[in-house]
């Protein structure tokens, strides 16, 4: 079976799976599965899917870019595929489920957020197989593990991954997991557990904020990358009557920008890509570009993203962005518009204003 990653990258040492997905492969193929209800998280491209594509299997799909992932390997290895197979972390599931599969994501706040829908959605002799590279491994994993199972075993390393084995859900009662950021003068901002910077304002997100120069004629604007809409919120305040596309590649950071932003001039995409934006229709686009993709970092996804602003833009439409210093978009930048001009830096960010 040949899986690839989607978006694709010339990084070589970025694989479509590794060994903590082959340990939770393990773990199945070793019991009579074919009754069995099977339910994986975080199989970012799809490996377990159409590994077991015998198997009666739901996959949690937090990303767009990840579903097209599933779809892309599923298509190409000759498998069928509805979109009934596809849940969200935030779907109510009426099944129960027999066997759990998950890659551990980075954030511990995602992790506690999937296991909160795993206890909706299992027997009472169901195991869910948790597997992470030993050296992410930190000790909230098991304090979150315990709060919603009473049985929490680790197995051996095995190619430097290893498994926490939950079994017995506990009976508690969970409450909707968001986190509450303040922004200042009284205003909070709601985002679901694992979308972007969790416990206050990114620094980059705010530097920008500070500096963000809206002229007054603006009628159209785009927060890329928008997260839990923060940029987007900064610039209603100021424009109300503006209309506002905000796009994000992850479900969880769209729906809590839902929370924040409400009116009828404002637009919601759950998209890795700006196929909905029309072309030449925007007047300025605002972004503080992806670069982690959980213990990746790659900027590759944003270069992809930057050519497609430039689509998007009016003609002298402006982008502005910020970024870590260190990345140097500069020259890329330059590549895809007419003027880029650095407005701003302190010792850690910058902030470019590019002309269409
Ligand atoms: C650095 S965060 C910025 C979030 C928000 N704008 C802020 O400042 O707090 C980058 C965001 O990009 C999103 N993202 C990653 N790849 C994307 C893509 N291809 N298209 C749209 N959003 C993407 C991530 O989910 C994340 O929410």
């Amino acid at each position: 079976m040949k899986i690839i990653r989607y978006p694709n990258t010339t990084d070589r040492s970025l694989k479509p799976w590794s060994s903590a997905d082959e340990l939770l492969l393990e773990q199945v193929l070793g019991q009579n599965i074919s009754e069995k209800k099977i339910i994986t998280y975080n199989d970012r491209f799809g490996y377990l899917n159409c590994q077991l594509h015998q198997s009666d299997v739901l996959s949690v799909i937090s990303y767009k870019s990840q579903e097209k992932a599933h779809k892309i390997n599923r298509e190409n290895n000759g498998l069928m595929l509805d979109d009934s197979h596809f849940v969200n972390p935030l779907s109510s599931i009426d099944e129960k489920f027999d066997i759990v599969l998950m890659k551990i994501p980075k954030s511990v706040n995602l992790f506690e957020l999937y296991l909160a829908q795993i206890v909706t959605c299992i027997k009472d002799d169901t195991v869910v197989y948790c597997s992470f590279m030993t050296r992410h491994f930190t000790k909230r994993l098991l304090v979150i593990s315990n709060k919603y199972f009473e049985v929490v075993e680790q197995s051996l390393a095995k190619k430097k991954a290893r498994l926490l084995i939950l079994k017995k859900k506990k009976e508690l009662k969970v409450n909707e997991l968001i986190n509450k950021l303040s922004l200042g003068d009284g205003q909070i901002l709601n985002q679901y557990y694992g979308v972007f910077s969790a416990k206050e304002i990114d620094q980059a997100t705010q530097f920008f904020i500070n500096n963000l120069h809206i002229e007054e004629n603006t009628k159209e604007v785009l927060d890329l990358a928008a997260g839990n809409g923060v940029i987007a919120y900064t610039i209603q305040k100021q424009l109300p009557n503006c209309k506002i596309h905000l796009i994000d590649d992850f479900y969880l950071a769209v729906e809590s920008a839902k929370l924040n932003l409400k009116g009828e001039n404002i637009y919601f995409y759950h998209n890795d890509i700006l196929k909905e934006i029309e072309e030449n229709s925007i007047d300025l686009v605002v972004c503080n570009p992806p670069f982690h993709f959980e213990y990746e970092t790659n900027i590759e996804v944003s270069l992809r993203l930057f050519k497609e602003v430039s689509y998007c833009l009016k003609q002298g439409g402006k982008f502005q962005m910020v970024a870590n210093r260190h990345i140097n978009y500069g020259p890329h930048l330059e590549r895809v518009f007419n003027k880029v001009v650095k407005v701003m830096h302190n010792e850690k960010f910058e902030i470019y204003k590019c002309i269409k």
